[in-house]
C-alpha cells in the first residue's frame, strides 16, 4: 500500500513518517504542488497512492486546493468513484467550515492534529487497507509508542478543554492591545496611556521597576508611572508593559516543565527583538508594535505547554522532546484562535497563524514577513525553542521579500543579541 503524505513543516512531516515507518511505503512531500506532482506521475507510471494523508494548511496550495486538483485529474482519467485515493485530511483545529470544505473538495475522512498513530491505523483499516508487519516500531519498543500517544493525546486534551469552554484563558494581555489602540490614535497621550496601565496595580509596579532596572534606567529615579512613561516614551512603555503582561503567562507550578517555559519565554522575547531590529531596518511601521507582535507569536505554544503542566503530576514523566513535537504543529492556528477568542484585531490572529510558514509573497503582510524572519533569527543568536534546524539566510523567502541582504541580517543579529541579552535582566525577576 503506498501512501503520500503532503504536510508542509518539516517537523511535523518527519513525526509522521517516523510514526508510519513499517506499516506501509511513503511518500512525503513539503508542498501541494510537489504532491499533486508525484501523483500524477505514479498514477501514469501505472504505481499509483492508494492513500493521501494531507494537512489542510499549507502555504501556496493548500491541502483543500491540492485534494481539489487530484479529484480534478482522477475524474478527468475517468477513474470510478471507488478507486479513488482514499483521503484523511488533518486539521489543527476543526472549525465547522474547514470540516465541510474538506467534504466539499471530495476527503473521505478528517482528524484533528497532533498526528496520533493509532488514529490513523484506525482511518487505514476503516478504508480497507491491510496494513504491513508493524515490527519495526514494535522493535522499538512499545513503550516510546505509549508515550508518544500520550503527549499528542495530551495536547488534543487541552485544545478541546480550551475549545469547551472548560479552561479560563488567561485576560493578561488585554493590556497589550488597549495599548496599541492608543498609541494608534493620533491624539495619543501620556495621561491616556497611564490610566491604562494604572487600572493594573501590579503592572504599573513592575514598570516602574523595570525602568529602573540597570537596562532601561535614566539619571532620575523614576518613581511613578508617567514619570516612566514621560521619559521612556509611548513606543518603549508600550513594549516593556506588553513584557511584563506576557511574562505571566510563563509561570508554572510544575517543576518538571519550568525550565521548558522559560525557555520559551527567552524565544519569544529574543523574537521580538529580532522583530524590533527587522523593522527598524525595513519598515515603515512602529517598530514597537512588531516588537509586539514578535513577544506574543508562540502564545498558541505557550498556553498549551503551561495547560499541560498544570494538569500533570509534579513528578509525572514529561517527554519532553515529544510533548515540544505536538504543540508544535497546532501552536500557530491555536495561537489565532485564542486571540480571536480574546477579540484581537485580525493582524494579532494573522501574525499567529502564519508565522510558521516558509512560503510568501509579495502580499503577505509585512508584520508577518518580520516575526517569521526574527523566528529563524532568533534560533540563530540562541534562543531557538521547536527541534528546528537553523536555517541559511539565503534560503529564508521572508528576508528576501523584506528586501533584506545577508550583511543587514548580520548586523541585524548583532543588535538583537546584544539587547537580548541586556534587557531581558530587567524581566528576570517578574
Ligand atoms: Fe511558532
Ligand atoms: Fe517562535
Amino acid at each position: 500500500m503506498k501512501i503520500l503524505i503532503a504536510e508542509d513543516q518539516a517537523i511535523s512531516r518527519e513525526v509522521l513518517v517516523k510514526m508510519l515507518s513499517g506499516l506501509c511505503q511513503i511518500e512525503a512531500f513539503g508542498s501541494g504542488q510537489e504532491a499533486l506532482k508525484a501523483f500524477e506521475v505514479a498514477f501514469e507510471k501505472s504505481e499509483p497512492f492508494q492513500m493521501m494523508i494531507l494537512d489542510v494548511s499549507m502555504p501556496g496550495m493548500s491541502g483543500i486546493d491540492l485534494l481539489k486538483a487530484i479529484r480534478a485529474y482522477e475524474h478527468k482519467k475517468d477513474l470510478p468513484k471507488e478507486d479513488r485515493a482514499k483521503t484523511l485530511m488533518f486539521t489543527s483545529y476543526a472549525d465547522k467550515d474547514t470540516v465541510i470544505s474538506c467534504y466539499r473538495a471530495g476527503c473521505d475522512d478528517y482528524a484533528i492534529k497532533p498526528f496520533n498513530r493509532k488514529v490513523i491505523v484506525e482511518k487505514i483499516k476503516k478504508f480497507g487497507f491491510t496494513i504491513e508487519s508493524d515490527s519495526h516500531n514494535e522493535a522499538e519498543g512499545g513503550q516510546e509508542e505509549s508515550k508518544e500517544k500520550t503527549m499528542g493525546q495530551m495536547v488534543s486534551d487541552a485544545i478541546a478543554d480550551f475549545k469547551r469552554g472548560k479552561i479560563d484563558i488567561p485576560a493578561l494581555p488585554n493590556i497589550v492591545q488597549e495599548l496599541q489602540d492608543i498609541i494608534s490614535s493620533p491624539n495619543a497621550s501620556v495621561t491616556d496611556m497611564a490610566k491604562i496601565i494604572e487600572n493594573d496595580t501590579a503592572i504599573s509596579i513592575k514598570l516602574i521597576i523595570a525602568a529602573n532596572s540597570p537596562f532601561y534606567k535614566g539619571v532620575e529615579k523614576t518613581k511613578d508611572v508617567k514619570m516612566a512613561i514621560n521619559r521612556l516614551g509611548l513606543d518603549v512603555t508600550q513594549s516593556i508593559v506588553a513584557a511584563i503582561a506576557n511574562k505571566g503567562l510563563y509561570e508554572t507550578k510544575n517543576a518538571s516543565i519550568k525550565s521548558l517555559m522559560d525557555k520559551i519565554w527567552m524565544h519569544s522575547f529574543a523574537n521580538a527583538h529580532c522583530a524590533r531590529e527587522i523593522a527598524k531596518k525595513v519598515s515603515s511601521m512602529g517598530y514597537e508594535k512588531a516588537y509586539v507582535k514578535g513577544l506574543i507569536h508562540d502564545v498558541g505554544a505557550t498556553l498549551l505547554i503551561k495547560n499541560i503542566g498544570d494538569n500533570t503530576p509534579q513528578n509525572a514523566d514529561i517527554n519532553i522532546n515529544e510533548l515540544i513535537n505536538a504543540v508544535f504543529e497546532v501552536h500557530a492556528s491555536f495561537g489565532g484562535v485564542l486571540f480571536n477568542k480574546w477579540n484581537f484585531s485580525k493582524d494579532f490572529v494573522n501574525v499567529a497563524t502564519l508565522h510558521e510558514w516558509n512560503r510568501y509573497n509579495e502580499k503577505t503582510e509585512q508584520e508577518i514577513l518580520i516575526v517569521n524572519l526574527a523566528d529563524f533569527l532568533s534560533y540563530k543568536i540562541g534562543y531557538g525553542f521547536f527541534n528546528k534546524e537553523i536555517t541559511e539566510i539565503s534560503e529564508i523567502e521572508s528576508a528576501s521579500l523584506l528586501g533584506l541582504t545577508e550583511n543587514d541580517i548580520t548586523i541585524i543579529c548583532e543588535k538583537a543579541e546584544k539587547t537580548v541579552e541586556e534587557a531581558s535582566e530587567a524581566f528576570a525577576k517578574f
